[in-house]
């Protein structure tokens, strides 16, 4: 057990296999998650490449009309998320579903809410690609960068070599990768600060926990297995309006499996949900206290959970301690 008057920010020597200088640049990692953050060994991340993955982040270039860019559906002070039930890409084109928040990746397995995609240098590309995002080519945004004298500059310096669709990826990547949530009132409680919870937090965490059992799927350092469960949220009159997991795998007990998301900063990411159906923590509470949709292959461990009025109230208030501080760069 640490002592409460441990510093909130770890300084970690992840860097330690990649030169003097870049290894003087530590990655910080917020209390409370794992200090072990597994980074390809050909996308090392330097302080200059996550500098320049930012930079695209923000560049409308990145959509067809130039009128978005990653930063118009993960907006940085909206925890990454943008407050809307399913995202909208260029022209206005409605999304299948809602935009996850992007904090934490750097830990994990499977990318989208159905996990099609295996690593982040594959998952960066795809929003580029979809029609109903910025529905462009990787070769033409290529194109696009460049004509600018800066780019071309700042491409040669990281990688060494022209601008290209793979080089486009890692950066992209890398400044996702340091985009982390942590060091919230409950990383401070479970750090050994008694007082960074309320009693009424202390009560929700202990319903969590406990008659809840949200940490069958929510646990662990990022409040989540990466793995596929079927809450029944895509079960709708009688059908699945979302194929979920099954897409993936063609296995018919995965239909209307999604991801567990995290639950960092989840009092910041409403509506929630993979297709945002729930406007409040409140709802996503009632719909977990009476045991989600009755689809079929729902997950045994959703059951009516016969909450009272307080306790419900409480689990709300533990939610609301998740949000902690967001820190993104090098
Ligand atoms: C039009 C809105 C929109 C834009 C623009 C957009 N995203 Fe997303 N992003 C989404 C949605 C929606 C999903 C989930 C899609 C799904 O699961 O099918 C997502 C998922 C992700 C994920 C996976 C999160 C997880 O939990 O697995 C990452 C990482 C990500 N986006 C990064 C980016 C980057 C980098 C860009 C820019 C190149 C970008 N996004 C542009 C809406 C957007
Ligand atoms: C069987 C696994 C499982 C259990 C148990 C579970 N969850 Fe979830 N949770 C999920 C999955 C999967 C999703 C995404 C479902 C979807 O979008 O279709 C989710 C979504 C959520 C969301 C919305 C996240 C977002 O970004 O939109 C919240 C909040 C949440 N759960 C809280 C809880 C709480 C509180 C409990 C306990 C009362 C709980 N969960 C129990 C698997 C689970």
């Amino acid at each position: 057990m640490l002592a409460p008057c441990m510093p909130a920010i770890f300084l970690l020597s992840l860097l330690a296999a990649q030169s003097p200088a870049e290894a003087a640049k530590k990655l910080r990692v917020p209390l409370g998650l794992d200090a072990y953050m597994p980074i390809p060994e050909d996308n090392l991340l330097t302080p200059e490449k996550v500098s320049l993955g930012q930079r695209l982040f923000l560049d409308k270039r990145l959509s067809r009309d130039q009128s978005i860019s990653c930063a118009t559906c993960h907006e940085p002070d909206r925890a990454f998320t943008d407050a809307k039930a399913v995202a909208v890409g260029v022209f206005d084109r409605k999304g299948p579903r809602g935009t996850p928040t992007i904090v934490n990746r750097a830990y994990g397995k499977a990318f989208f809410w159905d996990g099609r995609i295996r690593t982040l240098e594959e998952q960066v590309l795809q929003p580029i690609l979809a029609e109903k995002e910025m529905d462009i080519t990787v070769e033409e945004v290529v194109a696009r960068l460049k004509e600018s004298d800066r780019d071309r500059r700042e491409f040669q310096d990281v990688f060494g070599r022209e601008i290209n669709p793979v080089d486009l990826a890692r950066a992209l990547a890398s400044y996702v990768r340091t985009i982390l949530s942590g060091d919230s009132p409950y990383d401070r409680y479970i750090n050994g600060d008694r007082n960074a919870l309320s009693e009424q937090a202390r009560r929700g965490l202990r319903i969590f926990r406990g008659k809840g059992n949200c940490t069958d799927c929510h646990l662990g350092p990022n409040l989540t297995d990466e793995r596929f469960h079927n809450t029944g949220v895509a079960w709708r009159d009688g059908r699945f309006v979302d194929p979920g997991r099954y897409a993936v795998t063609q296995n018919e007990r995965d239909r209307g499996k999604f991801k567990t998301p995290t639950l960092r900063e989840i009092a910041r990411t409403a509506p929630y949900m993979h297709d945002g159906s729930l406007a409040r923590l409140e709802d996503v509470v009632k719909y977990y206290d009476r045991g989600g949709n009755r689809a079929p292959n729902l997950d045994s461990d959703l059951h009516p959970l016969n909450l009272k009025r307080d306790e419900k109230r409480a689990l709300v208030v533990f939610l609301e301690a998740l949000s902690g501080t967001i820190r993104e760069g090098l």
